[in-house]
């Protein structure tokens, strides 16, 4: 095994404090690790430094209870990674818009940590991306930056995430972690380490593997959610209830997994990471079949929402031009403040170049942030109550949230396009399931 540095700080350094490193960072100092989170969002910092958390699956109390007994630190400075053994990169990986990968965040992580990169230490991925990443892209950056070797002078590592938005009991220690490393050294310290917070430690052969498992765990998602996607479009006109069909068929007791259909699929992972695999496919010279397929259809759903909203319009002899309609839920998931990839924009998008007036309401985005664009950056969530559910002609349900009284929107509001299964159908309104 490579020696670990001596006298460090800190056993663990988390760089990146999002929704992956947040988790992260509180679950090895819950654990008993000296654990310092890094990030260059001078205000996230702050915002951790102070007691606060962005996230509601990591309530404060979680941070003040390792933080008041010094096992967790937060810091803007780079240089207090030097402190510590083993550094954990969680940044994001998103796509540019021709849909090819963007591992920039990766990189620019790399130059950060690579100058003050000691003889000894592991530094470990979690971010999703293509097979290769860390043998090469990472480690060129963190050995041209260092001038160490890696697998000699320090360890390399990939272990994806496996955070569940939303869901409060997913917990570090009880998910399972799947490790790869560059050499079997550096397999060891990796073990090691995340053996140190997560009772599970799965290792694979390589860190190319261990990328692999990632993409395919999300690819699998992604396929599974386009097939009932697919069926709900073609059981809906023969008159059968997808919903239906998928809760009776889910009794199976093997061979059946229940996915469900929905406005189309968000997030930071789902809509994206299938496409890092097939950008890698192509310098091998082959093509990603099942993903392009499944990409086509989960990215044609909005059209499809929106289409149905149309055809109810039409059946109302109404044109869409000028009609107030509410977009419910802008999360991409319910019961989470996130609305990243969301694809209640894209319906917003197209119902808006048709000329209707669109409003959103959701109870965990009380405003649209800088990153959905324009027009919708900037707006207010309506605030719910009858007076202003009557002022709308239309309601497109595209997010699940509980908590949502959604027998009211039925009664107030006379044509509903339920994209979730959600809004009961013995009410006031026509309910179009889509
Ligand atoms: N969100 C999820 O549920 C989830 C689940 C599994 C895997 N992932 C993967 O984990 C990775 C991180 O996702 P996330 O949702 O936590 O992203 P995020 O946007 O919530 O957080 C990333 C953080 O990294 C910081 N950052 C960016 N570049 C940095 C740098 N060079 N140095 C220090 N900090 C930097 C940003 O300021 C931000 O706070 C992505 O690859 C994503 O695909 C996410």
């Amino acid at each position: 095994m490579i020696p670990k540095p001596s006298n460090s700080r800190y056993e663990v350094a988390v760089v990146g404090l999002g929704y992956v490193g947040i988790p992260l960072a509180v679950g090895f100092a819950e654990a008993g690790c000296r654990t310092i989170g890094f990030d260059l969002d001078t205000e996230r910092v702050r915002e951790l430094q102070s007691g606060k958390s962005p996230l509601i699956t990591v309530p404060p109390e979680r941070i003040a209870a390792v933080t008041s007994r010094g096992l967790l630190t937060f810091t803007g400075d780079k240089n207090d990674l030097a402190q510590s053994e083993a550094i954990i990169i969680c940044v994001p990986t998103p796509l540019r818009s021709h849909l090819d990968p963007d591992i920039a965040f990766i990189l620019s992580a790399g130059r950060e940590i690579g100058p003050i990169l000691r003889k000894g230490m592991l530094v470990s991925l979690e971010s999703s991306t293509y097979p290769g990443t860390t043998r090469e892209d990472l480690r060129k950056v963190l050995e041209e930056k260092s001038g160490l070797k890696a697998g000699l002078d320090f360890a390399l590592a990939f272990s994806p995430e496996r955070e569940d938005p939303g869901n409060k009991k997913s917990i570090l220690k009880e998910m399972p972690k799947v490790v790869g490393g560059l050499t079997p050294d550096c397999l060891e310290r990796a073990v090691e380490l995340y053996g140190k917070a997560v009772s599970k430690v799965v290792p694979v052969s390589s860190c190319d593997t261990a990328e692999a498992v990632k993409l395919t765990e999300n690819i699998f998602r992604f396929i599974n959610i386009a097939l009932v996607n697919e069926l709900k479009r073609i059981y809906t006109p023969m008159g059968i209830d997808i919903w239906e069909v998928i809760d009776a068929a889910k009794t199976k007791p093997f061979g059946f997994m229940p996915f469900y259909p929905g406005p189309g699929v968000g997030g930071h992972c789902i809509p994206l990471d299938p496409y890092y695999l097939t950008w890698k496919a192509r310098e091998f010279n082959l093509d990603t079949r099942f993903i392009q397929l499944a990409g086509q259809i989960n990215r044609g759903m909005p059209f499809y929402v929106a289409s149905q909203l149309v055809s109810g319009l039409n059946e109302l002899a109404l044109p869409i031009q000028g009609i107030r309609i509410l977009i419910v839920g802008v999360a991409y998931k319910p019961d989470i403040p996130d609305d990243r990839e969301s694809p209640s924009y894209e319906i917003m998008n197209i119902l808006h170049g048709k000329g209707a007036e669109i409003d959103y309401y959701d109870p965990f985005i009380p405003v649209i942030e800088p990153h959905a664009g324009p027009p919708w950056s900037g707006r207010h969530s309506i605030v719910w109550n009858p007076q202003t559910l009557a002022r709308y002609t239309a309601a497109v349900v595209c997010t699940p949230h509980h908590g949502v009284d959604y027998a009211a929107l039925a009664e107030q509001i006379p044509l509903i396009v339920d994209a979730c299964n959600v809004v009961p159908k013995n009410g006031k309104a026509r309910v179009i399931a889509a």
